[in-house]
């Protein structure tokens, strides 16, 4: 790769500009800062990282320039990158500041050929790249290598008013098969909605294809961050935030080793209202084989909020092993206010612990499940893992 190298005058000039904040990242500053002052303790602690990160690499540069030598912002790649195409892989660079060939994740995606069977990977270079990025079905095995969910993102702020449809609102929509995606966040920047809005939806990834995989993930929103629309998918060590059915969806999806963060307004002591759902699953008919799995997670934050709430009259959730603390409403679910749901929704709980997986209160459609009925949801069997899914590092 051709690095290019900016002198030092023109260093100092970006600078100034990252040291006034996120501007340069965001048309709309205003905006994205507001978000931030809304999110929970540990996501501002996260999302706060993307600023210093930046800033902190471009100091760096500034405060150790090789004497006399043009100081470069492109030299940070690994040595012999990109790798050259195989008959298996080809990779594409994307990096904001123009170190590579592109310059916008959709650049990329549109350059990758129709019906490849060979896997693209997308490798993403640090920042917060504000694009809207779709990947049409005729796209399958494309990869985003991100540099760590607190460091690269794509963020948009469509809403369900501006995207004709809470549907085409996110940031990021799959359409393709077996699409990854490592260390990298997917953000809607719109303005939260408050009590009583409208059309203020706000999607930040909608997964529309099967056989997806996301490793070491974030997925920031407000109300429906994370659409699993359909198919199989698998996330593994996510960060995901929200406050209204903030994962929603009729996909049959594994989240393992997940935190979950309701960033929903904190409530009163002793308030009984409820403010938030961490699922909204749709699964609409008993033909469908569709359903969300736990396994191994954690569900913090704040606000009032239930574990799920039956979006279609199937909906199907199970929560293993995770740790709740006492934001969960002790009902913990809730069937839309339609008791007829109370049949055919599946909604089950196993071994969980915190304060918020005292079971005593639960809604009587809720199952505690016994060691045999755990086993369907505990592993990567539940989306058929063995016949898709690979390992991280392959
Ligand atoms: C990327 O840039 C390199 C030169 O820097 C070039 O050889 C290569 O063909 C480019 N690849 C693509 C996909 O544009
Ligand atoms: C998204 O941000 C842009 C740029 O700041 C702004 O013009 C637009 O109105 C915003 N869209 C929504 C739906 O908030
Ligand atoms: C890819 O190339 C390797 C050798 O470089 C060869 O062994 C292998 O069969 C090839 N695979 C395909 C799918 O063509
Ligand atoms: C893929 O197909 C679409 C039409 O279906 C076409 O517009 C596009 O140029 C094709 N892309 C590539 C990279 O061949
Ligand atoms: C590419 O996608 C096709 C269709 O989804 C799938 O059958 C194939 O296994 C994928 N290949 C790779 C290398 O992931
Ligand atoms: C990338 O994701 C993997 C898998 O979740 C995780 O173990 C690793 O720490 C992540 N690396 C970075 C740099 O975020
Ligand atoms: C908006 O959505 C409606 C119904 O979903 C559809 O009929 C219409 O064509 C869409 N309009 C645009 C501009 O996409
Ligand atoms: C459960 O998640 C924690 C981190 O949240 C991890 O350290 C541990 O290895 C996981 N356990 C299993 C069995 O996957
Ligand atoms: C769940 O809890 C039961 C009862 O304490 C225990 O026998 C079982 O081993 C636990 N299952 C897992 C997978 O930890
Ligand atoms: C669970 O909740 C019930 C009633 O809400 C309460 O009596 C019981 O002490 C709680 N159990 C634990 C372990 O906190
Ligand atoms: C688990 O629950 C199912 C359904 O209620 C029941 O048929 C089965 O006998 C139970 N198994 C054990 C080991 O208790
Ligand atoms: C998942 O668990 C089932 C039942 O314990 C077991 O038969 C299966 O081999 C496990 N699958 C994986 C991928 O570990």
């Amino acid at each position: 790769m051709t690095s290019k190298s900016i002198s030092f005058t023109v260093l100092v000039a970006i600078l100034a500009t990252f040291a006034s904040k996120v501007l340069v990242i965001n048309p709309n500053p205003e905006l994205f800062l507001k978000y931030l002052v809304h999110l929970g303790p540990t996501s501002s602690i996260i999302i706060a990282k993307f600023i210093p990160f930046n800033f902190d690499d471009f100091r760096r540069h500034r405060k150790h320039p090789d004497k006399g030598k043009p100081v470069s912002i492109c030299d940070d790649f690994p040595p012999n990158f990109p790798p050259p195409e195989t008959n298996t892989t080809l990779t594409l660079c994307v990096d904001r500041n123009g170190c590579c060939n592109f310059t916008t994740v959709q650049s990329a995606v549109d350059t990758v050929a129709n019906f490849s069977m060979k896997r693209t990977v997308i490798w993403i270079n640090s920042g917060i790249y504000y694009e809207k990025v779709i990947i049409p079905k005729t796209k399958p095995n494309i990869t985003f290598q991100g540099q760590g969910y607190t460091s690269t993102a794509i963020a948009w702020n469509d809403t369900a008013n501006s995207a004709n449809g809470t549907f085409y609102s996110g940031s990021v929509q799959v359409f393709a098969a077996n699409f990854i995606a490592k260390n990298i966040s997917f953000m809607n920047v719109a303005p939260i909605p408050r009590p009583g809005d409208v059309g203020a939806q706000a999607v930040a990834i909608r997964i529309a294809g099967d056989q997806a995989a996301f490793w070491g993930c974030g997925f920031f929103g407000a109300q429906d961050t994370l659409h699993d629309d359909r198919g199989r998918h698998y996330f593994k060590d996510c960060y995901i935030q929200g406050s209204i059915d903030f994962i929603f969806g009729n996909g049959k999806s594994l989240y393992e080793g997940c935190q979950l963060i309701s960033m929903a307004s904190p409530v009163a002591p002793g308030s009984k209202g409820i403010n938030g759902a961490v699922t909204a699953h749709g699964r609409a008919s008993a033909d469908e084989n569709s359903g969300f799995a736990f396994v191994n997670c954690s569900v913090g934050g704040t606000g009032r909020i239930w574990l799920g709430r039956a979006w279609r009259p199937f909906s199907r959730v199970v929560f293993a092993l995770t740790s709740m603390t006492d934001i969960i409403a002790p009902e913990g679910w809730n069937d839309f206010n339609d008791p007829t749901r109370d049949q055919t929704i599946f909604y089950g709980e196993y071994n969980c612990t915190g304060d918020g997986a005292n079971i005593t209160s639960r809604a009587p459609y809720v199952q505690k499940l016994n060691d045999t009925q755990a086993t369907l949801f505990l592993n990567t069997t539940f989306i058929d893992g063995d016949a898709w899914l690979q390992s991280f590092n392959s």
